[in-house]
């Protein structure tokens, strides 16, 4: 009942070249599930990626926006540049932003508006470390992140959002959340959604796994009830990795 989506967040890599190489090989990589494919370029080959995508199921999502439209703000790409280059989706509060960047829950809370002002669909992760989980603050710390994060809007603002549930300790570690893990995590926000806001939201809300998911492991994470995809780092970068993660069954 609800769509499943494979993304993949590309981080820091691929110069223009390796980016239309690598969108063309995934238009033609099948999509047998009839997911909905996104890949999140860097900005520099955001429309380069949209311009090969087109006419194609793939969408394109910024990694990240600034919350205002415009300015002196040296460096940042904001909602509106985003869009122009073809964008039509954004990650905001991935953890390598939040530990790496300093993005603050405030701040986050800030690029969602920027987003939602725009009509970008946002891909909003949230996700706790080894130490918050070894001392059972995993549901604690996400609910944090998503009340801070996603605060002041109501279901109505928010639908279509889409959650990205990516553990830190399993993002770029090759240690994967086991499909039980994941699963429990997916359910405690599908019930947070529906006492935050209400069930049909809940119901609709699209939930991604990420951390460390692989050709290998995508069937079995896949499987669960409450998994409705992935967000994919390292094997989103191999178009035949790619394309068998797209290809789930
Ligand atoms: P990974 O990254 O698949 O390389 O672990 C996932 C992510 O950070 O979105």
């Amino acid at each position: 009942m609800r769509t499943p989506i494979i993304a993949g967040n590309w981080k820091m890599h691929n110069t223009i070249a390796e980016a239309t190489s690598l969108v063309e090989a995934l238009t033609k990589a099948g999509n047998k599930n009839q997911a909905e494919i996104i890949v999140a370029p860097s900005y520099t080959a955001l429309a380069v990626a949209a311009h090969t995508a087109k006419g194609s199921e793939i969408k394109i999502a910024a990694q990240d926006v600034h919350w205002e439209d415009k300015g002196a703000f040296t460096s940042a790409v904001s909602p509106v540049q985003v869009k122009d280059a073809g964008a039509t989706h954004t990650i905001i509060g991935h953890s390598e932003r939040r530990s790496i960047f300093g993005d603050t829950d405030e701040i986050l809370n800030k690029k969602v508006a920027a987003a939602l002002r725009h009509g970008l669909t946002v891909i909003f992760c949230v996700g706790e470390t080894l130490a918050e989980r070894e001392a059972n603050k995993t549901l604690a710390v996400i609910e944090g992140q998503l009340a801070n994060g996603l605060k002041g809007f109501t279901a109505e603002q928010l639908k279509g959002l889409i959650i990205a549930y990516e553990p830190v300790w399993a993002i770029g570690t090759g240690k994967t959340a086991t499909p039980e893990q994941a699963q429990e995590v997916h359910a405690a926000i599908r019930a947070y959604l529906a006492k935050t806001y209400d069930d049909a939201f809940a119901q609709e809300t699209r939930i991604l796994y990420g951390g460390s998911v692989k050709d290998t492991n995508v069937d079995e994470i896949m499987a669960k009830e409450d998994v409705d995809g992935a967000l994919v780092g390292g094997q989103s970068l191999i178009a035949e990795k790619f394309a068998r993660i797209i290809n789930f069954n």
